[in-house]
């Protein structure tokens, strides 16, 4: 679907997010001729720059994070871009606004809030008495979409006092990954999985998030946050709820939402002995990522002496519905670890006899692994005849890549979610309730780990976490799958 003509406002158009992901995702359409020739991209910031020193910005600051520069297209962009500068918190500064933005009502009219969340209700109750939220204009929240339920409660009620929650797009980018959504077309788009698709044939599902970098300069943020709240609570949980949601009506985006508003209502409560027992929070200290030191998290740069911040958690969550009860579903991510990968493992349950002179523990149990990153693809682990005299099974993998299979240029994240909301579809967003239901079951661990007097488990930089998570998974007889793999 083309898009139509459209006013983008980034509110921190000058911040970080917009330099290295915002600006570029919409160059990246300009260069595929996505983007109508009069669209335009009203970037807003503090800083009292004129036109040309906020271009200069942009140069120095934007540029370099662009795949490829074409330099032709890069001087067609940054005419559509339009400097402003304002208070965002002082609805008396947001004259040069007004003045900026087109008044025509055929035109889409978008806010992107790429702001602290602190700022989200002011910016709206701003952008509602200067009469810029007009009834077909939409607002993006990025994360993070509170810290606790009752800030999440807030930030809905504050933007739903001006907006209608069908102009509400709340950003997930993983929800914007390829393989995110080749997993709705794997299980919707197939009859093979389905049947499958329980805890009759199911019996463990794994869901890894491992990133080798640290915190970056994001320490401030950071530490205040954690991993369960930077990454567990959206990210992870998005990807749970894809995996173990019921079969929507259609992909229209109520359709999904209920679904997955649904895995996240059935998810199993803690209770004080799964509190203590089912979750595992790490912090690395110094060790080696590809072969280069790296110092302990609490030797960063900015890091307090005696943080207790998590910069790993591994958790065991179950599905009390009629499909999943039983199943557990592992989840863990973390910083500083052995490799970047995010994947999802769906193991199946033994053989039941063999009629082989193997014996039953020899065959693996089949698993299907959806690899997000860094190489987006799929492998089905299936036992197969080793060639030659004798019948010896062995476990063989099916794979498909999809950068191989489909040559189509790929689309970053940002860039499929900006031309979601640009067109109006919410499909991909999460909706109010759902960012609730998140939160409402994972403020339990964050409340516990308030009161208990420990500190998060040690793990060494460049490892797999703390071996506290390998125990985790272990008491249930299994391993983590990089644990398991088979040795050539
Ligand atoms: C962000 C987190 O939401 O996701 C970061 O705030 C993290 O801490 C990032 O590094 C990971 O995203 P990706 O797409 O690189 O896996």
């Amino acid at each position: 679907m083309a898009l139509t003509d459209f006013d983008l406002v980034l509110f921190g158009g000058s911040g970080d997010l917009a330099m290295r992901k915002l600006l570029p995702a919409m160059y990246a359409r300009d260069v595929c001729n996505d983007l109508p020739p009069t669209a335009r991209i009203i970037c807003v910031g503090r800083h009292e720059w004129s036109q040309d020193e906020f271009l200069a910005t942009i140069e120095s600051t934007s540029k370099p994070h662009l795949k490829q520069v074409d330099e032709a297209v890069w001087a067609k962009f940054t005419k559509r871009i339009v400097y402003v500068s304002l208070n965002a918190t002082e609805s008396s500064t947001y004259g040069p606004l007004v003045e900026a933005l087109r008044k025509d009502d055929a035109l889409t009219r978008v806010y992107y809030l790429a702001t602290p969340p602190h700022l989200f209700a002011r910016i709206c109750d701003n952008l509602a008495a200067t009469g810029l939220a007009t009834p077909n204009s939409r607002v993006v929240l990025e994360k993070p979409l509170g810290r606790d339920l009752a800030s999440a409660k807030q930030i809905n009620a504050d933007v739903g006092k001006v907006f209608a929650e069908n102009q509400i797009y709340r950003i997930d980018h993983y929800l914007g990954k390829e393989t995110v959504q080749n997993l709705l077309a794997l299980r919707f788009g197939n009859i093979l999985f389905e049947p499958l698709w329980r805890r009759e044939w199911i019996s463990d599902v794994q869901i890894t998030i491992a990133e080798k970098i640290g915190v970056g300069n994001r320490m401030g943020y950071y530490d205040t946050s954690g991993a369960l709240r930077d990454m567990l609570q959206n990210h992870l949980l998005q990807l749970l709820c894809i995996v173990a949601m019921e079969p929507p009506t259609s992909i229209a985006p109520d359709a999904v939402r209920d679904a997955k508003l649904q895995v996240l209502r059935s998810l199993k409560r803690f209770t004080p002995t799964t509190l203590s027992q089912n979750i595992v929070r790490g912090q690395y200290r110094a060790g080696h990522v590809d072969g280069t030191a790296v110092p302990s998290y609490r030797d960063e740069p900015d890091a307090p002496q005696q943080s207790r911040t998590e910069t790993f958690v591994a958790l065991k969550a179950e599905i009390d519905t009629w499909r999943w009860a039983g199943v557990p579903f592992y989840l863990r991510t973390g910083k500083r670890m052995a490799d970047r990968l995010a994947e999802i493992v769906v193991r199946f349950k033994p053989i039941p006899h063999s009629i082989f002179n193997q014996p039953n523990n020899s065959f693996q149990p089949n698993s299907l692994v959806i690899r997000l990153q860094p190489d987006e693809g799929l492998r089905m682990n299936l036992m197969a005849k080793t060639p030659g005299d004798g019948m010896r099974l062995k476990q063989a993998e099916l794979e498909l890549d999809f950068r191989e299979q489909f040559k189509a240029p790929r689309m970053e994240a940002y860039e499929r979610l900006l031309l979601d909301v640009l067109r109006g579809q919410l499909t991909l967003f999460m909706r109010g309730d759902e960012l609730e239901a998140a939160w409402e079951w994972v403020e339990p661990i964050l409340n516990h780990w308030e009161q208990e007097d420990s500190m998060p488990v040690p793990y060494t930089a460049g490892t797999w976490g703390p071996a506290a998570s390998s125990a985790l998974i272990g008491r249930d007889g299994l391993q983590w799958r990089e644990e398991a793999l088979p040795e050539d």
